[in-house]
């Protein structure tokens, strides 16, 4: 992990508040892996103060890094209008990442709106070490605008199934309703091949996967997301309630978690949504 200045070489828009960063000079995040993250701030002056969290969506080998990134509030606005040329500064990478993709396993990666990032460098992952049959993601969003990056997601080889909530744009409704559809071909099926689940979303969409992983008896991994201020373990800010201990905390002991380590308190969790913007 280490502090560094990088910059914007192409800021794309993918149309409903989302974008894609490309950064140049990323080289120490060479050798991340899929659930990693940076927190990054631009130039931008005092406002907003603190640096903000981001997954990984692909890191090259020549320096080059890119982010998906959706305008929430004044931090990822500033970002959406960074022009090529922008210096930003990063600290990186963090966190821990999802299990490596194994021949022996298949892995079920479910993604909604733009939790998107750590799941597809998990499919990218997959299909470098040739085991992109042994991956299949499940994509959900509010409508077709929230499902981003499909060209490159199917680019992997890996089998693409998608939700919407309005219908617009693959099956109509969550894409837990997907994932339990799958898990029903799968028993009916009877297939020989273990299964595996990796999640990031909206928080409520990850304690829906986890309970299903659970009543299948599946073994599940989720990427949660907290606000943060340090992402070093300093501030203690991204605390969640967790099985093993009091509390975990999401930038320096995950931000994957098995899902048994979470759930645990989970109403207690989903009870404490509502939360103002990071200064
Ligand atoms: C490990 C990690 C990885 C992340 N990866 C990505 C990513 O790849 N792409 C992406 O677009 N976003 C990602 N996020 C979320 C991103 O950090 C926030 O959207 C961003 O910090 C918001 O900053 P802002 O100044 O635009 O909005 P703010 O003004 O800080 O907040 C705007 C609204 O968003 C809510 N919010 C802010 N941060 C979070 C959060 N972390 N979780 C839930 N709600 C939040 C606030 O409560 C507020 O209602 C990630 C967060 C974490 C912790
Ligand atoms: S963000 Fe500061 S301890 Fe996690």
């Amino acid at each position: 992990m280490r502090y560094f200045d990088a910059r914007v070489i192409e800021n794309r828009s993918l149309g409903g508040g989302y974008f894609v960063l490309r950064l140049g000079g990323c080289e120490p995040l060479a050798g991340s892996r899929p659930g990693q993250f940076i927190m990054l701030r631009g130039d931008w002056g005092r406002d907003p103060l603190l640096p903000r969290p981001l997954s990984l969506l692909s890191v090259a080998h020549e320096g080059r890094a890119d982010l998906l990134a959706k305008v929430v509030g004044k931090g990822t606005a500033l970002m959406e209008r960074s022009p090529p040329g922008s210096r930003v500064s990063v600290l990186g990478p963090l966190g821990n990442s999802f299990p490596a993709p194994s021949a022996d396993v298949t892995d079920l990666l479910v993604a909604g709106g733009v939790g998107l990032p750590p799941l597809f460098m998990q499919a990218e992952s997959a299909a470098h070490l040739g085991l992109a049959n042994g991956s299949e993601m499940l994509y959900g969003g509010r409508t077709s605008r929230d499902l981003v990056l499909l060209g490159e997601i199917r680019g992997f080889g890996i089998a693409l199934r998608l939700a919407t909530e309005d219908g617009s744009l693959g099956r109509r409704g969550r894409v837990t309703d997907e994932l339990e559809a799958r898990l029903d071909r799968g028993r009916a099926a009877a297939s020989a091949q273990p299964l595996r689940i990796m999640a990031c979303g909206p928080r409520q969409m990850l304690w829906a996967v986890g309970r299903i992983a659970q009543s299948h008896g599946i073994d599940c991994y989720l990427s949660l997301e907290e606000q943060m201020a340090c992402g070093i373990g300093v501030c203690l800010g991204c605390a969640v309630a967790a099985q093993t201990r009091p509390y975990r905390y999401v930038c320096k002991d995950g931000p994957v978690f098995p899902a048994s380590e979470v759930m645990a308190h989970v109403s207690v969790a989903s009870t404490s949504q509502s939360r103002g913007g990071a200064q």
